[in-house]
């Protein structure tokens, strides 16, 4: 990724509030919408090995592209969280046009609240901030999930793999984070 966009993602993620109409219990997403693109998408999804068994959760799911494709791709159910209502009635529309309807579902909701213990693969693109809060959340995944983070690192947790993924959309290459539950933490990073 060149720096100039590198520079372009994170100051949109870190900084910008979304902005959103009334989102529930006053809560407000802390970045802003900057989907992934498509081919960075399925890049994502290969990356954490998605079967038809799977369940796979974007933890603020934007448009809805990631949970779409897994339902598409691989088959499998897939659940979409965001606070954004537009985000969330866009991602709803992407399901429908998709016609996976019986296998996504899109819920209102800050990501910090949700239940993954039903979840085998979480997708991320939301700042290392947020990461780092999720991990006692990613912890209750049970052994041999993944999580797929586009960008930004887990703080404090070494990844399986570092891939270099690069888009066509934008000509950037940009890094994905892989991690398999249990999650290894970093020592280096601790000290
Ligand atoms: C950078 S976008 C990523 C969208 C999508 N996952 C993708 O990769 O194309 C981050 C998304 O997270 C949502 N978001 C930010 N804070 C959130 C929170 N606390 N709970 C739920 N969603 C949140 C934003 O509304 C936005 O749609």
């Amino acid at each position: 990724m060149s720096a100039a966009r590198a520079c372009f993602v994170a100051v949109a993620l870190a900084v910008t509030a979304a902005a959103s109409a009334d989102p529930p219990r006053g809560k407000k997403p802390v970045v802003a919408f900057v989907p992934t693109p498509q081919d960075v998408v399925e890049k994502m999804l290969d990356a954490a090995k998605v079967t038809k068994a799977d369940v796979v959760a974007d933890l603020g799911c934007g448009d809805g592209r990631i949970v779409v494709t897994a339902a598409k791709a691989y088959g499998c159910k897939a659940v979409g969280y965001d606070l954004d209502r537009e985000c969330v009635k866009r991602a709803r529309a992407a399901v429908e046009r998709a016609g996976v309807g019986t296998l996504v579902r899109i819920e209102e909701a800050d990501l910090l609240d949700v239940d993954l213990s039903g979840v085998t693969v979480v997708t991320l693109f939301v700042g290392t901030t947020l990461n780092a809060k999720l991990v006692p959340r990613l912890e209750k995944m049970k052994p041999g999930s993944r999580v797929v983070s586009h960008f930004f690192p887990i703080p404090g947790v070494k990844p399986d793999a570092v891939l270099k993924v690069a888009s066509r959309e934008d000509d950037a290459e940009r890094a994905v984070y892989v991690y398999a539950l249990p999650l290894t933490r970093d020592q280096a990073e601790q000290r």
